[in-house]
């Protein structure tokens, strides 16, 4: 589903005198995972809003496949039907009594014939694992339960693109584990997969590629690379992955460590597989080499 491309171009975005985005230019890259990081007021949810088309910037544009995006009813409707926004606050996106109702929502709109807004329903739960909370009203969900139906709802639209705003804030250990899951699931089935974080552990390890925003523009690059640039990481407000602070102070070459893992691979070669992975933010073991 990944074969449209997004990007955007330029992008300024303003709130009254306050610029926020200051000509944020970034192309998406189809079919991966991508984290979009930044301090806290740096833009990430502006600039997520602003490619789902549900901010229009001052000056500058979306694209698909290298075609602005169209403000108007009509386009606005194609575009969700090309890229979806789940919200961080699950509150701010759930409005249906039950979760069936929920997620068949943005399907039921599209005025698709009821048989095929119950596959899409059916698939979407299945991706996220809660086929069995279907029945259940929305208000008795725990918040992790709530965030995965959020998500389900979006991907009932059957999106190219999946933008995240913080996926895996407010969520332990173990509900992070089930996020980069259900993640995964989504790039499975070759839907692009951005989400926006500031935990640069986090980022470093699950990452195809970052985008950075700095002072309102982005700088988008290979994780190891950008996290490990000192001097960007100071500009936005950030710090550099635990990993890669450590592998600095050992003198060890960056390349390949992403995780404590990664790490122990570089420092004793013949040893490091035996290591057991942490839990989040390692995730699952050693499935990022790079
Ligand atoms: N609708 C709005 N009206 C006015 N100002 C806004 C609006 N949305 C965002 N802003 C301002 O734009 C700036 C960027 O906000 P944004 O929410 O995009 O940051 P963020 O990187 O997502 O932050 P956080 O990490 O706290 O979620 C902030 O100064 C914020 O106050
Ligand atoms: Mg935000």
């Amino acid at each position: 589903m990944s074969h449209r491309r997004l990007s955007a171009d330029q992008l300024e975005v303003a709130f009254g005198h306050r610029r926020v985005l200051r000509g944020a230019t970034l192309e998406v890259p189809r079919g991966q995972r991508l984290a979009l990081l930044g301090a806290n007021g740096s833009g990430k949810t502006t600039l997520l809003r602003t490619l789902a088309g549900a901010v229009r910037p001052g000056a500058g544009c979306v694209l698909v496949d290298d075609r602005p995006v169209n403000y108007d009813r009509a386009g606005l409707r194609a575009h969700r039907q090309v890229v979806q926004l789940v919200a961080q606050n699950p509150d701010d996106q759930l409005f249906a009594a039950d979760v069936y109702r929920d997620v068949s929502f943005g399907p039921l709109n599209l005025g698709l014939p009821e048989a095929e807004v119950r596959k899409r329903v059916a698939d979407a739960l299945a991706v996220l694992s809660i086929e069995d909370l279907a029945e259940r009203p929305i208000h008795e969900l725990s918040y992790g339960q709530r965030k995965r139906v959020a998500i389900a709802g979006a991907l009932a639209m059957e999106p190219c693109v999946m933008l995240l705003d913080e996926p895996t804030a407010g969520l332990d250990p173990q509900g992070v584990d089930e996020m980069v899951t259900a993640l995964e699931s989504l790039l499975q089935a070759h839907t692009t997969v951005v989400i926006s974080t500031h935990e640069v552990d986090f980022a470093l390890w699950w990452a195809d590629s970052v985008a950075v925003l700095v002072d309102g523009t982005v700088r988008h690059g290979d994780p190891t690379a950008l996290l490990g640039d000192a001097e960007l990481v100071a500009a936005a407000r950030l710090r550099q992955p635990m990993v890669l602070q450590a592998a600095a102070r050992l003198g060890l070459a960056p390349g390949g460590i992403t995780d404590v893992a990664g790490l122990v691979r570089a420092l004793r070669p013949a040893q490091g597989d035996e290591v057991s992975p942490p839990r989040a933010p390692a995730g699952p073991a050693g499935r990022r080499v790079r």
